[in-house]
């Protein structure tokens, strides 16, 4: 029997990449589809041949038909949804940031222990297979020992309505973008950073950061990385050894229809004997969608767990806490 996936809102990432990702699964389908409107709901369900539209969120929560939930809400919403959805007893995978507070990940901790469900975080980039092979590559030596990372992100958007430009929905460039950076470097090297220092650029008029750059000191690894919502779209990763240098071209919106690649130089700055590791075409979307369910059927874990984000949004809470404070701030202290 496929597993009965749930989706909470028309949210333009479950239009243009969840739904379509999941389509024609052998092992799970979309079931339902709620919006704050219902006629909404419908026009989308019609769309993508859903079986059932809802006027309300709670009305898909409630739903024993619904097993596994999508919650693709504001990011101000994600952690008071995904609590309703484990007290109903749903299995729940969360668009990130799943939460706004180290506060709010430990509060679904406890109900997710409470209520025996599966909860992740949709962090898709962790389900592709460039990630997989920079992680195997990095941890077996490859470019030797491994001292620095680097990388950017980011987009321009303006657009006052956009969730990301809204401050009290929990908007700006580090919860939106810098959190892809921050648990990536977490996933490749497999610690947590030390101690962090960041500088944030606030736009006057969203009150959001637009600009922010963050230097983070793992115990044997330098990480800088910068994000923006105001730059030209740009997005890579570099991590150097003492050997070679390795950079993901497309670190984190892996197209579905083109073969991602990464490149390994030794040293050649004329770049030409890079050697080139191309992957797969895949959809990252539906390998974290495939993976989420089989962690429910099986009982296995989840491909991002909330210990996970949990470890991810201290960062977060360090890096606002460092730009307020002008200083570096130790993980230790956050997480007292
Ligand atoms: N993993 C990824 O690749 C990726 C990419 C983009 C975005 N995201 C994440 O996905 C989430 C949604 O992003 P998005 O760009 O798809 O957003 P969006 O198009 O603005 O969709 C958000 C949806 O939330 C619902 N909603 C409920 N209360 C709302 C409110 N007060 N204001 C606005 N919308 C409200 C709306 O659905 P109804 O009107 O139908 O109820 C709306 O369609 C964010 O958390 C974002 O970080 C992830």
């Amino acid at each position: 029997m496929k597993m009965n996936w749930g989706i909470l809102g028309a949210a333009k990432i479950a239009l243009e990449k969840v739904i379509p990702a999941m389509a024609g699964h052998p092992d799970f389908q979309v079931h339902g589809i709620a919006s704050r409107n219902l006629d909404k709901a419908k026009v989308v369900a019609e769309r993508f041949g859903i079986p059932k539209a809802y006027g309300s969120y709670e009305e898909l929560i409630a739903d024993p038909e619904i097993q596994i939930i999508y919650n693709p809400l504001p990011n101000h919403l994600h952690a008071q949804y995904t609590l309703k959805c484990i007290q109903a007893g749903k299995h729940v995978l969360c668009e990130k940031p799943i939460a706004l507070s180290s506060d709010e990940v430990k509060s679904l901790i406890a109900a997710r222990d409470q209520h025996q469900v599966k909860v992740g975080e949709a962090f898709m980039v962790r389900s592709h297979p460039q990630w997989q092979k920079t992680r195997d590559l990095v941890q077996r030596g490859t470019l030797g020992k491994i001292k620095l990372i680097q990388g950017s992100f980011s987009y321009f958007n303006i657009t006052p309505d956009n969730i990301r430009n809204i401050a009290a929905y929990g908007g700006g460039a580090i919860w939106d973008i810098g959190c892809y950076p921050i648990t990536i470097c977490r996933y490749v090297l497999g610690e947590e950073p030390l101690r962090i220092i960041s500088l944030l650029e606030t736009d006057p008029g969203f009150g959001t950061d637009k600009l922010s750059s963050v230097l983070m000191q793992f115990p044997s690894v330098q990480v800088s990385f910068s994000v923006s919502t105001q730059l030209v779209p740009y997005q890579r990763m570099h991590f150097f050894g003492e050997n070679q240098q390795l950079e993901v071209l497309i670190p984190f919106n892996a197209p579905k229809d083109t073969a991602c690649e990464i490149k390994l130089n030794a040293g050649d700055i004329l770049q030409k004997q890079v050697k080139t590791i191309t992957f797969d075409v895949c959809d990252q979307y539906r390998l974290m969608a495939a993976a989420f369910t089989e962690a429910v059927r099986d009982n296995k874990p989840v491909p991002v767990s909330l210990e996970d984000s949990l470890a991810n949004t201290l960062v977060i809470e360090a890096i606002f806490r460092s730009a307020r404070e002008h200083r570096w701030v130790n993980l230790k202290e956050i997480n007292e």
